[in-house]
């Protein structure tokens, strides 16, 4: 079938469903089509909070919040942007407050704020209280008002549809996609004046990971089969605090009230990396600190993991408003955090890397904001690059990327579509290639799962680009990846049937996985510094002479890429050694 609208969303995260509901509170015929029901989406697993300067519990300014920001992207993010989202940052937070999101409060009925990695008052003094958040279920809160927002305002979702392919025209313009239907094994078509990716991470790439097993990356490969470049994506972000082995998120949220970093001496040992903040140092910090204790002999027992200490903040604390790592510590590990200090280790959490974007969400395929935005198509959250986290996010400009710029998008959607968008023409075949790709997996016969070819993609990418890179991890990786590459094109699906076949969904998703996975290890390899989560053991400094640049990167159907650059906007705050 061709279904038919004005925008057509992929995804239905907080950034999809918050572009949905302001491109439908400005008029237009909006669809949300997703490969998950939008409750299950990855936006639910957000636990500490959103960050905005609300000086609820103590002085705040967004300018602070801006500077914290540009610090913590270790100066590769765009300051315009930057300065764009903190200060529609409590905007915003009021306005979800309006749609009903349950913040968590003060004494006196305030939003209540705690403190997060990276986040100071007066440029670097000290913490500051900036996170907003809804016990440790912040994202799940926000998911929850959005959707019924959503469907208040009559937004069409299609919901277990993934989609494959992204249609352009001759002269580019993006005039659809291509979806197959998990419940029936249909193709469909989605003709649209406008289509807006927001189809988020890509952790799944990863062997630990704090991502649902959605987190395939799709929206990546998708884009650059389409011939759209990725931007930044060596900047792979690990979270300091994933439960040990298992990679769940334990939010930073639990330092942000007063959880402190222990090695098998039981030293505060952020002490001695980050004399300031301490244990509320940015994650690439804290990070690559944990690791560098590990490798030092001073993981815990000689194993690969430090310990959360919680023991000494209190029963109250860790039920009320960390009731989620409290239950998770429990369940998964045993452990009652009440009592007995967490075993944690860094986990990969999130991309600042991904689709080029200007602050409107238009998409932009090259080096000129002006010159390169792609007709009809737009990207949010975490699959585009905006770039407000340069080479390192701060933890709750996460969500406050999704719904800043979520609603930024929705309203120049809207507003596009009022000025008047031609629908354009689509062939008729528009969606050979995609079947031609399901037929192929289906009729073949013989061959290698595609879980084998994934774990495999997991074990190189985590072994020799996630934390610590060099020369070496990083060819071995690519080596591995052409391989791999061949390997996935001839994967098999035991599963020849038309309903819910996951199996072929996991052969295509590793297709995609190893596309996106390439970029990622191709423009860690170029960037020869160090910089932000982009920490090259050979080239351990950063050099803003040579690589003050963002990174573009385009590639063919055979996986042969090429590497461009794009500028750095910078505005109040030139770059400076990063020390907290
Ligand atoms: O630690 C956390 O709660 C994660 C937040 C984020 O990634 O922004």
């Amino acid at each position: 079938m061709t279904f038919t609208h004005d925008i057509v969303i992929v995804g239905a995260g907080g950034a999809g469903l918050m572009a949905a509901l302001y491109a439908a509170e400005g008029g237009a015929d909006v669809a949300v089509v997703s490969k998950l029901h939008p409750l299950r989406s990855h936006t639910g697993a957000a636990q500490g909070g959103i960050g905005a300067a609300l000086g609820n519990e103590e002085e705040d300014h967004w300018i602070w919040h801006a500077f914290d920001t540009v610090k913590g992207s270790d100066y590769l993010g765009d300051q315009d942007a930057i300065e764009q989202m903190c200060k529609d940052a409590p905007r915003t937070i009021v306005e979800l407050e309006h749609y009903g999101v349950p913040f968590s409060r003060t004494k006196e009925g305030k939003i209540s704020q705690r403190r997060f990695g990276g986040h100071t008052r007066n440029y670097g003094e000290a913490p500051v209280r900036r996170a907003c958040h809804a016990a440790d279920r912040t994202g799940h809160t926000i998911l929850h008002t959005l959707y019924e927002q959503c469907t208040k305002k009559q937004v069409r979702f299609y919901d277990e549809y993934q989609v494959l392919d992204l249609l352009r025209d001759e002269d580019g313009t993006v005039t659809g996609t291509v979806a197959y239907e998990i419940l029936t094994g249909e193709v469909h078509t989605f003709r649209s004046k406008l289509t807006c990716f927001a189809t988020g991470g890509y952790g799944r790439a990863f062997k630990t990971t704090s991502n649902a097993h959605a987190g395939t990356g799709d929206g990546f490969a998708i884009a650059l089969r389409a011939g759209i470049p990725l931007e930044d994506m060596e900047f792979v972000q690990f979270h300091p605090t994933g439960l040990y082995r298992l990679g769940i998120l334990i939010t930073e949220g639990a330092r942000g009230e007063g959880g402190i970093l222990r090695n098998s001496e039981g030293e505060r040992f952020m002490e001695r990396y980050a004399p300031t903040v301490k244990d509320l140092a940015p994650r690439d910090m804290v990070s690559q600190c944990i690791y560098k204790e590990i490798r030092e002999g001073r993981g815990i027992n000689g194993k690969d993991h430090v310990v959360l200490d919680m023991t000494h903040v209190g029963t109250d604390v860790l039920e009320h408003k960390l009731p989620e790592i409290t239950e998770f510590s429990r369940v998964y590990l045993g452990i009652d955090p009440v009592k007995t200090p967490i075993p944690v280790a860094p986990t990969c959490h999130y991309a600042m890397g991904g689709i080029p974007t200007n602050a409107d969400g238009q998409v932009v395929a090259g080096p000129s904001r002006e010159d390169d935005i792609v007709d009809g198509f737009y990207a949010v959250g975490e699959c585009a690059c905006v770039s407000v986290h340069g080479a390192n996010r701060l933890g709750t400009n996460s969500l406050l990327d999704l719904v800043v710029f979520g609603r930024r998008v929705g309203i120049a959607m809207a507003k596009q579509i009022r000025d008047g968008v031609d629908l354009r023409p689509l062939d008729e075949d528009a969606d050979r290639p995609t079947r031609e790709l399901l037929e192929s997996i289906l009729s073949r016969t013989e061959g290698e799962k595609a879980v084998a070819v994934r774990t495999d993609l997991q074990e190189t990418m985590m072994t020799n680009v996630s934390v610590f890179r060099n020369e070496e991890t990083l060819s071995t990786v690519m080596d591995d990846l052409a391989q791999l590459r061949q390997r996935a094109q001839n994967v098999v699906a035991d599963d020849k049937g038309k309903q819910f076949n996951t199996d072929l969904m996991d052969a295509v998703e590793v297709g995609f996985m190893v596309d996106y996975a390439q970029s990622i290890a191709a423009s860690a390899r170029n960037r020869t510094e160090s910089r932000g989560a982009h920490l090259r053991e050979d080239f351990d400094t950063r050099d803003d002479e040579a690589w003050l640049k963002h990174t573009l990167y385009w590639a063919d159907a055979e996986g042969q890429h090429e590497i461009g650059y794009k500028d750095v906007i910078i505005t109040r705050f030139q770059p400076k050694e990063r020390k907290y």
